[in-house]
C-alpha cells in the first residue's frame, strides 16, 4: 500500500489545479491527481490566451466593462472585479515562473509581450504564447510542479465520488487502473476536474470533462448555479474525418472575417463589432447561416492577410490545417461551432469555498459568478490563475488545523459487487445522452426540444444509475451515470429560465425578461 499524507487533495491537473498546487505545497501536504494522458480536459487546448490588463492603453474598468457586456446582465459585479484587479499579478506570476509568452515585435511597444484580441474586448490585452497558450501554461506549471517535493502526483487514481460526513468533505473515493478501489482521505478537498462541454457530441477538446465534478460535489450538498449556459466556441474546424481542432477567436481579433458559403460576409449586418461581437451572438449568428443555407460549415477567411504574418502568429494552426490538407494562407478554413466552455457550476466564493465545509472548487468546474450569462474570451485562464492564487491565501490559513482522521494512505475498499458492465454498452448510451444534449439543447432552444430531453434524459439516468448500482465500480460507468444527471439538471435549469439571455437562446422566449435577472441555483 502507498503511503500518502495527504493533507490537501486536489482533484485535476489542470491550469487551476497545477497552479495552486504550486501555490501550497510549501504550507502543506498537497496530493494532486491528474490524468495520465495530457490530452485529457480543455486547459492544454487553450490557444487564445489570458485576458488581463497590462498595456498602459488599456484600464481596469474598460476590462470589467467587457465582461459585464459579454455576460449579458448576470455577471456578479463584485466577482468581476475580483479577478480582473488581480489580473496582472498572475500575469507576473507566471513570467517569474518562466512561462514563455510571445514578445511583442515592435520595438515602441510599451509593454514586452505582444497582446492580442479576442471577441468582447475591446482593446488588445490577451497575453498569449503564440497560439497554443495552454499548452505552453501546462508544460511552465508541471515542469515546477514535478519538481516540488512537497508535491505527490498521482495519474493512476480517477475519482468516482466525494467522501463526507457531518464535518464536510473528507477526500475521494478513487479507482486505480486495475480497478480497485481506494479512499484518499484529506483535511481539504479541491475540485478543478473541468466543466461539462463532453455532454455535448462535437466539442473543441478531444477529451473534454462530462461534468463529474459538479455532479460529485451536489451529491455532497453544493448548490450548483448557472448550468444552462454552455458556451459553443464559433469556430472549431469543420473537420469531419479527423479529430476535434480549435480555431482560435485570434484570427478574428488579427483581422480574419466570417463568410457564408457563397463569399459574403456577414457579421457586419448583425452587430456593429463583426466577427469580434461576444461569443454566443457569432456562434448563433453561424448557427442561423448554416440553416438558412443548409450548410454544414461556414468559411473563416485569412487569405486576405499577409501569409507570412498568419504563419507566425498562428504556427500551430497553421500546421494542423496543413496536415489535413488545408492551406490556411490561400484557401478559407471551413468552420462550425462547438462545445466548449460551461459557464455555470458548483457555486463558490471569492476564496473557491463551497456551501461544503472543506470542499473547494476553482476553475471551470466552479461558478464564481464571473462570466454570467456568456463567458467572455480569454477570462477563463485568467479565472483560473486568480481563484488558485485566492484559494490558496485561505487554504494557508486552515493548514495549522489538521483534522484527525483524514491524513492516511489510501485504503483499498472491497466492491459491492464484481459483475462488469459491457464497456459497448455504456458508450452507446453516452452516445444517446450526447446525441439529446446536442439536439435539444445547443446553441438554439426550443420548449417543446427541452421537453423532450427532459423525458429522454430522466429515463436515460434513471437506467444509468441502476446499472451503476448493480455493477463492478468501473470508471465509464461512474462518468456515464454523473453525465446522465447533470445533464437532467442543465435541461431543469434550461426550462426554468423563460428568457433568452446569453447562451441561453430559446425561440419560445426570445427577449430578456422583464424583472432582473437571477443566477438559476439547481441541488439535487
Ligand atoms: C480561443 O483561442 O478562441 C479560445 C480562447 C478561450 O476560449 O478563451
Amino acid at each position: 500500500m502507498m503511503r500518502t499524507p495527504a493533507s490537501l487533495l486536489i482533484v485535476g491537473g489542470g491550469v487551476a489545479g497545477l497552479a495552486l498546487a504550486l501555490e501550497l505545497a510549501d504550507t502543506r501536504p498537497v496530493t494532486l491527481l491528474r490524468p495520465a494522458s495530457d490530452d485529457h480536459g480543455a486547459s492544454r487546448w487553450a490557444q487564445g490566451g489570458i485576458a488581463a490588463v497590462l498595456s498602459p492603453d488599456d484600464d481596469i474598468e474598460a476590462h470589467i466593462q467587457d465582461t459585464l457586456d459579454a455576460g449579458d446582465g448576470l455577471c456578479d459585479v463584485g466577482a468581476v472585479r475580483f479577478t480582473v484587479e488581480h489580473g496582472r499579478q498572475a500575469i507576473d506570476w507566471l513570467i517569474q515562473l518562466g512561462m514563455p509568452f510571445t514578445p511583442d515585435p515592435d520595438p515602441r511597444s510599451h509593454y514586452p509581450y505582444h497582446l492580442t484580441r479576442e471577441g468582447g474586448h475591446g482593446a488588445r490585452r490577451v497575453i498569449h504564447a503564440a497560439d497554443a497558450t495552454g499548452r505552453a501554461l501546462i508544460e511552465t506549471l508541471l515542469h515546477h510542479v514535478k519538481r516540488h517535493p512537497g508535491i505527490t502526483l498521482h495519474d493512476d487514481f480517477m475519482v468516482i465520488d466525494l467522501l463526507g460526513d457531518g464535518t464536510g468533505c473528507l477526500g475521494a473515493r478513487c479507482l486505480d487502473r486495475a480497478g480497485r478501489l481506494h479512499e484518499l482521505r484529506a483535511g481539504d478537498t479541491v475540485l478543478a476536474t473541468g466543466g461539462a462541454s463532453g455532454l455535448y457530441r462535437h466539442t473543441t477538446s478531444p477529451h473534454p470533462a462530462c461534468g463529474e465534478g459538479m455532479m460529485m460535489a451536489a451529491e455532497l450538498g453544493c448548490e450548483l448555479r448557472n448550468l444552462e449556459f454552455q458556451q459553443f466556441h464559433p469556430t472549431c474546424l469543420y473537420d469531419p474525418d479527423g479529430p476535434p481542432f480549435l480555431i482560435s477567436e485570434a484570427l478574428r481579433g488579427e483581422g480574419g472575417y466570417l463568410r457564408t458559403l457563397d463569399g459574403h460576409r456577414f457579421m457586419p449586418s448583425i452587430d456593429p463589432r463583426a466577427e469580434l461581437a461576444p461569443r454566443d451572438i457569432v456562434a448563433r449568428a453561424i448557427d442561423t447561416e448554416m440553416h438558412r443555407s443548409h450548410s454544414d460549415h461556414v468559411w473563416l477567411d485569412m487569405t486576405h492577410l499577409p501569409a507570412d504574418q498568419v504563419m507566425r502568429q498562428f504556427p500551430t494552426i497553421y500546421g494542423h490545417c496543413i496536415g489535413r490538407g488545408l492551406d490556411i494562407t490561400d484557401s478559407p478554413i471551413p468552420v462550425v461551432p462547438a462545445a466548449h466552455y460551461s459557464c455555470g457550476g458548483i457555486a463558490s466564493d471569492l476564496t473557491g469555498a463551497t456551501d461544503v465545509p472543506h470542499l473547494y472548487a476553482i476553475g471551470e468546474v466552479a461558478y464564481t459568478g464571473l462570466h454570467g450569462a456568456n463567458r467572455m474570451a480569454s477570462n477563463s485562464l485568467l479565472e483560473c490563475l486568480v481563484f488558485a492564487h485566492a484559494a490558496a491565501d485561505r487554504l494557508k490559513r486552515a493548514a495549522s488545523r489538521p483534522r484527525p482522521g483524514t491524513d492516511v494512505s489510501p485504503i483499498v475498499i472491497p466492491p459491492a459487487h464484481t459483475t462488469r458492465l459491457a464497456p459497448d454498452r455504456i458508450a452507446a448510451m453516452m452516445e444517446r445522452l450526447r446525441t439529446i444534449m446536442s439536439q435539444y439543447v445547443g446553441i438554439v432552444r426550443h420548449d417543446e426540444g427541452l421537453h423532450r430531453a427532459s423525458a429522454q434524459l430522466a429515463a436515460l439516468s434513471q437506467e444509468s444509475h441502476e446499472l451503476r448500482a448493480r455493477h463492478a465500480p468501473d470508471i465509464a460507468l461512474s462518468r456515464l451515470d454523473q453525465a446522465a444527471r447533470l445533464a437532467t439538471l442543465v435541461v431543469a435549469a434550461a426550462r426554468e429560465r423563460r428568457e433568452s439571455r446569453g447562451l441561453h437562446f430559446n425561440l419560445d422566449c426570445s427577449a430578456h425578461a422583464t424583472e432582473p435577472p437571477h443566477p438559476s441555483r439547481q441541488r439535487v
